[in-house]
């Protein structure tokens, strides 16, 4: 099985937190899908002839798209490539994007997952982060897309959002709770450096909550969500059962996928490529058939660190079983070895030949990570 990533890099404004590549020239929309739907021709024999399982449309915001345009790249996907029945097509959304009428277009050409980008349902919040939606927007977008028929909903929200305190994050996760969507994504806001938000933060003009505050909103995320049910199945990631992201798992286990459009990264098991960052010369270079991409082969240790990262996120933790016939004998007991000091503070737990971090370690995720990687 194997997954492909197509990267729509249209933002209708920049958040200002935002650090994926995006651009605002929405003008360079039909180029660009040409030359999107000419790349999913060049690379068909990347994954072999495994069959695609999923499809995820990621961004900037794919749905900038019309339903005629993402029509189109999931035909031009069909026929290079051999997708399975069913398969699991997420596109990735701005509440501000969501029509009624857009929705049941989506559902009809066969979406079957959406994932919202609500990040949170206050005001201040938004403004804050230079949204394009508001809190109205953010509360019925859930409804609207029910209505019109998907059955997968996931959304996103960020936690440690300047001023923002324990009792409004509360607020904000009960919020999403109400909506009972299949699927949540959390994450921390990472102040990423150049972006308009760490000039704010740099120049004193906002404040950002403390480590021990960022630290009670991601205790009091983890309890409220698995007291309505949902499961902690990948660091930033909760479902309902049979819920989890069938694309995003295939990333943590090791799945080849490929990756198209500007900044996408694909993965074939033993290389690493991604494409360039630039819409414009993305587009330029595969007009002109020169190659748009990267390509960085993969050490052995590489691979062992990349399986280690992967791991810890997830529920599963590392299958010793799997490590040990993937990277060999000494690999383990060397694995096994550096994670003697998580385990005997209770950072980590041997479960059924798993290495998984406990309750207690996950807020310490980063340091029992880098303490099990190998040298180079
Ligand atoms: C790259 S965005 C694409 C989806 C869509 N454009 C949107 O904004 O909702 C995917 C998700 O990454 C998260 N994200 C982006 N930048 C982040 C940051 N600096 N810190 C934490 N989460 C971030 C947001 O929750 C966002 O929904
Ligand atoms: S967060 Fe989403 S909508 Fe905002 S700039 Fe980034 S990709 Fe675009």
């Amino acid at each position: 099985m194997a997954g492909i990533y197509i990267h729509i890099p249209f933002c209708k404004q920049a958040c200002s937190y935002c650090d994926f590549y995006f651009t605002t020239h929405l003008l360079d929309k039909q180029d660009f899908l040409d030359a999107l739907i000419k790349e999913i021709a060049t690379r068909k024999t990347y994954l072999k002839s495994l069959p695609i399982e999923t499809l995820y449309f990621g961004g900037g915001t794919p749905s900038q798209l019309s339903t005629k345009e993402l029509q189109a790249v999931i035909k031009a996907v069909c026929i290079h490539f051999n997708v399975i029945e069913n398969a699991e097509i997420t596109v990735e959304s701005n509440p501000d994007d969501l029509t009624e009428e857009y929705l049941q277009q989506l559902f009809n050409i066969g979406i079957n997952r959406l994932s919202i980008g609500i990040q949170s349902f206050k005001n201040e919040d938004l403004e804050l982060m230079n949204r394009a939606h508001n809190s109205q927007e953010a509360e019925n977008c859930v409804a609207l897309a029910r209505k019109s028929g998907f059955k997968n909903i996931s959304i996103d929200l960020i936690y440690g959002l300047p001023n923002a305190t324990l009792e409004d994050w509360k607020t904000n996760v009960e919020k999403a709770l109400q909506l009972d969507t299949e699927h949540i994504s959390a994450y921390n806001l990472t102040i990423e450096k150049g972006t308009p938000l760490a000039h704010s933060v740099t120049k004193g003009r906002i404040t950002i909550p403390s480590d021990h505050e960022v630290v009670l909103q991601h205790n009091l995320l983890i309890e409220l969500l698995a007291k309505s049910g949902l499961e902690h199945y990948e660091t930033s990631n909760f479902a309902k059962k049979s819920s989890r992201s069938k694309h995003n798992s295939s990333y943590w286990k090791g799945t080849h996928y490929l990756g198209v459009g500007p900044s996408a990264h694909s993965f074939n098991g033993s290389s690493r490529s991604w494409n360039i960052s630039n819409t414009k010369k993305y587009v330029e270079l595969i007009e002109k058939e020169k190659s748009h991409f990267e390509t960085e082969t993969l050490s052995l240790i590489d691979r062992i660190n990349e399986f280690i990262l992967t791991g810890l996120r997830t529920a599963e933790g590392i299958g010793l079983v799997h490590f040990e016939s993937y990277f060999g004998k000494k690999a383990l007991s060397n694995l096994l070895r550096e994670s003697q000091e998580s385990l005997s503070k209770g950072l980590l737990e041997k479960k059924q030949h798993r290495l998984i971090v406990t309750a207690r370690g996950k807020v310490l995720l980063d340091g029992i990570t880098s303490d099990l990687f190998f040298e180079k």
